[in-house]
């Protein structure tokens, strides 16, 4: 597996990579859901790239950059054992040299859930991603429905700037109880990790509703609600909604392809999950 710093060296070792090129854009600290991705472009692709940026630009001035979980020597013995032919893992100045003033902001799609409560964040993550979409010039890249509203913001941009990138969202990756995985579990303390999976649960009361036919918004949100409060109250819920699998707005009635979401903290961790109703 080649290892580039420099866009200059990412940009030679491009060109001489067999196409078609999958990509898959990571912060690091891989889990399986990463690796899930990786094996997803593997199998779709001739070749393969990885990159591990920790986007300074997608984090709050009072959120998790500075501690953010970074191991490059494990992540990079992973990706090598999955067969990845590039890794780019650049530093910020590298990314975001001096004078940088070019934002990509996708409109409707930014401002609510994850945006509301993390005001400036998608419009980082919408930069980054254009930037490394443009620069690694993929024919498929990968994304977690994890984070589902970054996936339908990805979506909406790869359109609306013409990136000519088909653009692939895999299920999300659950450890045996539920918890969806994510690099910042790594927060929670043994006692808060116990009880992380309950977030799930309530997504799944919820969800099963849905599929004994309730097609109330308010009636399933109430029932995720109810779930999570019987069982602890050491969750502080940010948001419980539902919305169009697409334009990511709410709805009154499920009636069209839709996603049943929570976002809550557990002490200092933030979590999100989420679970697809169609
Ligand atoms: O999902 C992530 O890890 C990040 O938001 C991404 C897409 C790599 C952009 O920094």
């Amino acid at each position: 597996m080649q290892v580039c710093r420099t866009i200059s060296q990412l940009q030679r070792a491009l060109a001489a990579l067999p196409r078609p090129l999958g990509f898959v854009p990571t912060m690091g600290y891989l889990h399986e859901g990463h690796l899930s991705l990786v094996r997803q472009a593997r199998a779709e692709n001739a070749s393969v790239a990885v990159s591990i940026f920790v986007n300074p630009t997608q984090f709050g001035p009072q959120e998790d950059l500075a501690r953010y979980p970074r191991d490059l020597a494990r992540d990079r013995k992973l990706l090598a054992e999955a067969a990845v032919d590039l890794l780019f893992a650049p530093e910020a100045e590298e990314m975001y040299p001096p004078g940088f003033a070019t934002w990509v902001e996708v409109k409707g799609l930014s401002e609510h859930l994850e945006g509301a409560f993390r005001p400036g964040h998608f419009r980082g993550v919408a930069t980054v991603v254009t930037k490394l979409l443009n620069l690694f010039r993929p024919e498929r890249a990968y994304f977690g429905e994890k984070d589902a509203q970054q996936l339908a913001i990805v979506r909406r941009l790869a359109a609306d700037l013409n990136l000519g990138c088909t653009i692939v969202g895999l299920p999300t990756v659950r450890e045996a109880d539920g918890l969806a995985l994510s690099s910042r579990n790594v927060y929670l303390s043994p006692e808060e990790r116990q009880r992380a999976p309950l977030l799930y649960r309530s997504l799944k009361a919820g969800y099963d509703l849905w599929r004994q036919g309730e097609r109330r918004t308010a009636r399933i949100i109430d029932e995720v609600r109810r779930t999570l409060q019987a069982e602890s109250k050491a969750f502080r819920v940010d948001y419980i909604a539902l919305v169009d699998e697409e334009t990511f707005q709410e709805m009154e009635f499920v009636e069209r392809p839709a996603r049943l979401l929570i976002a809550a903290r557990l002490g200092r961790t933030r979590l999100i999950d989420n679970l697809p109703l169609k």
